[in-house]
């Protein structure tokens, strides 16, 4: 089966120039007025309108998210867990999902049909999911079925993608994986006994290939040269058939464009500023950057290895900024400051603030759904597969 490559994010959306609002500065596809965001009542109406609202809607709220929206989650969390969190709330008619793109399809394909799934703004894409577009990985499955390695091959893509290459995952045996179960997710690929099915001496990783480097090497143990990096961009890849025989993990060419801009010579530096720091970086980062850090893992370890930290101790942290400031805020008995200073918010997740979250929540109060996420329902099924196997992960 093939899907026609639906545009993956917004962003791409943005790019295209299709259906921008030319009155407004602030993205795509959101019908009706946005409150400025210089309205001194925008607390007030986004609890008026979210008391109105009741069980009837449910609001998550990813780790990375503005204060200013974090205040009116009913939970947060991280990719996994607020996938899990939207999938366990059937009785809720509208899952306003403060996240990006990504995520609110996840959701739309984890809710049962009458949900409804609204994301604040239609821009708030992931620079790292648009790295990897359906027609390109059908073709790099065709360029690995050429070399003679598709057939042992299992494809495990990060939830930072689409549901269209999340649904080619599923339908080709692969799992979704995050931050907080990479590991899980890649023994259980290389496990066919795991999987119930033949195969698995590769895996092709996408779209990031820190992440997939970093466990694999990390985690599993596997050597750096067991891992080549595939270039959409490049004719089969940039990689010979050899090359591609001789590898297990087989990484898609992608990046954060956030968590990517952490440097090695940034823990030098913080180390020298600040005596005795722990470093604590999130997976997306570079190889060569968490090999020089203390500790690694997903937005939800960072938090809680934070929560469980002694008073007195000092923690530089390399992850979404966001979640840095908040994190300082909530520790003031320990010194915790940003890993570099240069780098910024993910932009894309800043693009949901209090002025959208209003609008959205205003008109879900007069029934008007604006900004719905859907996934096409054959799409959905396919990427639902990948999703279950991600969620029955042992
Ligand atoms: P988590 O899986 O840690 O929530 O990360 C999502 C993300 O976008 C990180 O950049
Ligand atoms: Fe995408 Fe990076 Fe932003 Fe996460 S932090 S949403 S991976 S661009």
């Amino acid at each position: 089966m093939t899907f026609t490559e639906p545009v993956s994010t917004p962003l791409a959306l943005l790019l295209l120039g299709r259906g921008t609002d030319p009155d407004s500065e602030r993205g795509v596809d959101c019908p009706g007025e946005l409150p400025p965001s210089s309205d001194p009542d925008l607390v007030a109406r986004a609890e008026a309108a979210r008391a109105a609202l009741g069980d009837r809607a449910f609001v998550l709220g990813h780790h990375y998210q503005r204060d200013e929206v974090i205040r009116f989650a009913d939970v947060t969390g991280d990719s996994f867990t607020l996938a899990r969190d939207a999938a366990a709330r059937p009785d809720a008619e509208y899952i306003v999902f403060c996240g990006v793109h990504f995520m609110a399809e996840s959701a739309d394909i984890l809710t049962g049909p009458e949900q409804q799934v609204i994301l604040p703004d239609l821009a708030a894409g992931c620079s790292m999911a648009d790295m990897a577009a359906y027609q390109q990985v059908v073709e790099a499955w065709d360029v690995l079925a050429d070399a003679g390695v598709a057939d042992v091959t299992v494809p495990v893509t990060y939830m930072n993608s689409s549901a269209a290459i999340k649904a080619f995952t599923g339908e080709h045996g692969g799992t979704v994986c995050t931050s907080s179960n990479a590991e899980r997710a890649l023994r259980w690929a290389f496990d066919p006994v795991a999987r119930g099915g033949a195969g698995g001496e590769k895996v092709l990783f996408m779209p990031d290939q820190h992440l997939g480097r970093n466990t694999a090497v990390r985690q599993l143990g596997l050597r750096l040269e067991d891992c080549v990096v595939f270039d959409p961009h490049k004719r089969n890849g940039g990689l010979t058939v050899e090359q591609l025989r001789d590898a297990k993990m087989i990484l898609w060419r992608g990046h954060c464009s956030v968590h990517g801009r952490f440097t090695a010579d940034n823990v030098a530096e913080v180390r020298r500023r600040i005596p005795d720091v722990n470093v604590l970086v999130h997976p997306e980062c570079r190889h060569d950057v968490v090999l020089a850090a203390d500790h690694v893992g997903s937005t939800e370890h960072i938090i809680k290895t934070l929560d469980a930290a002694e008073a007195g101790t000092s923690w530089a942290v390399g992850t979404e900024l966001n979640l840095v400031r908040r994190l300082a805020d909530r520790h003031p008995d320990k010194n915790v400051v940003f890993l570099e200073k240069t780098v910024c918010y993910c932009s894309t997740m800043n693009r949901i603030d209090l002025p959208h979250l209003v609008h959205s929540l205003e008109s879900l109060v007069r029934g008007e759904v604006v900004n719905r996420i859907t996934v096409e329902a054959r799409m959905a099924a396919n990427a639902r597969l990948a999703l279950d196997r991600m969620l029955a992960l042992p």
